[in-house]
């Protein structure tokens, strides 16, 4: 099981430990590392299923592929309904 995802950024995303909370990041690329309410450096889920709507970030998008894709296909879905939208052989 695989599934075609389009990518159309031309840069890497950032993530940066030294930027605080309300700091001005120095390009839109940039984002502070998430924070627990001590301050403290929070564990970061990558999405690795390419359905997450805060990509890179997993929001839990990869329930509508897990434990349903079949072996040896391929799968595209809708980036708003994550619906299947087409689905073929490999
Ligand atoms: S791994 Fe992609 S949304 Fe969670």
């Amino acid at each position: 099981m695989a599934r075609d995802v389009r990518f159309e950024s031309t840069t890497p995303i950032k993530f940066d430990p030294n930027l605080k909370p309300g700091d001005v990041p120095p390009a839109p690329n940039v984002f502070p590392w998430p924070r627990d309410a001590q301050g403290n450096l929070k564990v970061l889920s990558i999405c690795a299923c390419g359905l997450s709507a805060k990509f890179p970030i997993c929001d839990g998008g990869h329930k509508a592929c897990r434990d349903t894709e079949e072996p040896g296909h391929v799968y595209r879905y809708d980036p708003i309904t994550k619906a299947v939208i087409d689905k073929r052989a490999e």
